[in-house]
């Protein structure tokens, strides 16, 4: 192993699926992904745990598998989380230098977020992250970076995103049943962002929105910062719901029929213009069902899903900065003609967020997903579990770099 090579092990716990990715990671040769594996997910609602002795084995399935193709044994993860319970909201905090030099220190912005993560707390809730929007340096206020700029008082605004204690402690707590160690944990928007958002788009406003079976989450991204995340315990599984209900199908069947839906109109007897396809009925006979009941179901469900997201970052005034328009990840995105919907909805550009992974022998520049074999997690679905790698590897270099200075300063080496 070259000596700055380091692991990562990634746990995205979703409602639908289970998802375990191994990587090794290099400040200069970006991330290879070594090992994925992949389980339908037990015992979760809307990204909620309810019955821990069931999701332990898939875990611990889904670990597994990622160990045998890496060839390598996991013990801590870092893992996502989501769930009704967590939202974001804005809090100021100030910070007077009273003594010696005012010129502004990473250590200076750290009391800073320590005493805004204090203002925001709130009893039974966690706090995820404490993210910077702009900052104030004696009065003078849209500052992005105050590092070593002088000021004797120091204003900002940031973001926290925070979570009921109880459900991040039992995502911890069932982990632990499964054998493994939490590391850290991420909310599964911000990990998004780090498979599927460019700098510029996070430069100039994104909003990232992850479409999950059972969850809706999103965040506006604005100068390299979050203005708002929120989560809607809604998901794929609502349109499955729907579409069992309205077919008179099992929830299993509309499943299928939904996720092969676009293949189903091509196998159908009257080719592209069909308008009847097959499904089995609760009665296991096959009958046909029209194809305008099945697209209008799908249609009026998604389209209601993001007219909430859009209605909800409207009425938080953020929609001004979202100047580069809409990326969506998750495995809804998977629908046919999904892009077309969202378009319609937030009436500006839409792309579905596709995490880019590199062929080991390709340099690619910035800190790339380098895969062999893993073709499969090119996939919107994906984008939670590799950007969770990506977001912990960031965090390990970090904290290496600051091991680095803090030793180099003590011995007065650099
Ligand atoms: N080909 C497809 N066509 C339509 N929908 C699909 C397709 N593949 C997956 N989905 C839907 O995507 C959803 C699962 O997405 P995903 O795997 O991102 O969820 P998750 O991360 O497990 O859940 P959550 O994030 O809500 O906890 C399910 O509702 C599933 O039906
Ligand atoms: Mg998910």
């Amino acid at each position: 192993m070259a000596r700055q090579d380091f692991y990562v092990n990634a746990l995205d716990l979703g409602t639908s699926q289970v998802r375990a990715v191994i990587a090794r990671c290099h400040a200069e040769h970006g991330i290879h992904l070594l090992g994925a594996g992949v389980r339908p997910s037990e015992g979760m609602r809307k990204s909620i745990i309810i019955d821990s002795g069931a999701l332990t084995p898939v875990i611990r399935a889904a670990i597994e598998e990622a160990e045998r193709q890496a060839r390598r044994e996991v013990r801590d993860v870092h893992i996502s989380i989501s769930g009704a319970h967590v939202h974001g909201v804005t809090v100021s905090a100030v910070l007077n230098i009273l003594e010696g030099d005012d010129t502004i220190t990473p250590a200076h912005l750290a009391e800073l977020m320590e005493k805004a993560r204090s203002n925001g707390a709130e009893k039974g809730r966690e706090c995820l992250h404490a993210i910077a929007q702009e900052y104030c340096l004696d009065g003078h206020s849209g500052i992005l970076n105050p590092l070593g700029k002088r000021a004797a008082r120091i204003e900002a605004a940031v973001h926290l995103i925070s979570g009921d204690h109880t459900m991040i402690e039992n995502h911890g707590r069932t982990v632990n049943e499964a054998g493994f160690v939490v590391q850290d944990i991420c909310f599964s928007v911000i990990a998004a962002g780090h498979a599927v958002l460019t700098d510029q788009e996070k430069k100039d406003g994104v909003l990232l929105i992850d479409l999950g079976g059972g969850t809706t989450s999103y965040a506006v991204y604005h100068n390299h910062s979050i203005y708002y995340a929120n989560v809607f315990g809604v998901g794929g599984d609502h349109i499955t719901n729907d579409l069992a209900l309205g077919l008179r199908i099992s929830f299993a069947e509309a499943e299928e029929t939904k996720c092969t839906y676009a293949r189903l109109l091509r196998m159908s007897e009257s080719g592209e213009n069909a308008q009847r396809i097959k499904v089995s009925g609760t009665d296991r006979k096959a009958r046909m069902v029209l194809r305008q009941d099945v697209e209008m179901i799908i249609d009026s469900r998604v389209e209601e899903l993001l007219q909430f997201v859009r209605d909800d970052v409207e009425q938080r005034q953020c929609r001004a900065r979202i100047t580069r328009g809409v990326v969506c990840t998750g495995g809804v995105t998977h629908l046919h003609r999904f892009l077309e919907r969202a378009e319609k909805v937030f009436n500006m550009p839409v792309r579905i967020g596709i995490p880019q992974l590199f062929s080991p022998h390709d340099r690619h520049p910035g800190f790339a997903f380098y895969a062999e074999r893993l073709e499969h997690l090119r996939d919107p679905a994906y984008a939670t579990v590799l950007g969770l790698v990506r977001y912990a590897a960031i965090n390990e270099l970090t904290a290496r770099e600051t091991r680095k200075s803090w030793w180099q300063r003590l011995f007065s080496l650099s």
